[in-house]
């Protein structure tokens, strides 16, 4: 049985409050904050970037994945790091050259994430599959919390996890968007190791929010 984890996305928290939601996330047995950096560019909104993630960095220890929604992902890297990243996650539609991107990553001490949009077939990103920690499959088009699951995604989680299988890759596999108490269980069904969900985790009870997700019965 593969462990199920969760990645509260700030993106729908209480900005005002953001110390205390994101403690609430970790007493609630999160396992990674998802942190939805965007510019105005390669996605259609703004939100914030590492000033704000170094000042959150001191709420707690669980660590941060940077999603960078984001069009040069390459010039700010090592600013995301030292703001306290411990997972930098760059779009495979950025036009960025990858093999130069991840190993700046990892010089600088992050773990390397790489998301694909759900028109971007698994295939694409296969030729990367051994050199990152983590794939994060985009269930709704980026740009905003609150969108509807794209159930056309649950085939290309199954091929990505039976390919993890297969290669016996350390790869996790997320999916991020419009995951919901209602539909968790066949993303987890699919194959994904880590659920990453905003509006259905900061919308009412945080910590319990967290734990029925962990809960497959
Ligand atoms: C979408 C972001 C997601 C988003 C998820 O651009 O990458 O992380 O915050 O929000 P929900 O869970 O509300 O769909
Ligand atoms: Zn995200």
């Amino acid at each position: 049985m593969r462990k199920i984890m969760v990645a509260p996305s700030i993106l729908s928290a209480d900005f005002a409050n953001l110390c205390d939601e994101i403690q609430k996330c970790e007493k609630g047995d999160a396992d990674i904050i998802h942190l939805d950096v965007m510019d105005g560019h390669f996605v259609p909104n703004i939100t914030f970037g590492p000033v704000v993630i170094k000042s959150i960095r001191r709420c707690t220890k669980l660590p941060f994945d940077a999603h960078l929604m984001i069009e040069k992902p390459e010039k700010f890297v090592k600013d995301f790091i030292s703001a306290g990243a411990d997972i930098v996650t760059v779009h495979l539609e950025t036009k960025v050259d990858f093999d130069t991107i991840i190993r700046k990553i990892r010089n600088y001490g992050a773990e390397v994430g790489i998301a694909i949009n759900p028109d971007t077939p698994f295939s694409k990103v296969k030729e990367y599959m051994d050199e990152i920690d983590y794939l994060l499959i985009m269930s709704v088009y980026p740009g905003f919390a609150g969108q509807r699951f794209i159930k056309d995604v649950l085939p290309k989680i199954k091929e990505a996890r039976e390919y993890v299988d297969k290669e016996d890759l350390q790869v996790k596999i997320g999916v991020d968007g419009g995951i919901k108490h209602t539909n968790y269980k066949e993303v987890l069904n699919a194959g994904a190791d880590i659920l990453v969900a905003a509006s259905a985790i900061f919308g009412g009870d945080i910590v319990r929010n967290i734990q029925d997700f962990k809960k497959m019965k």
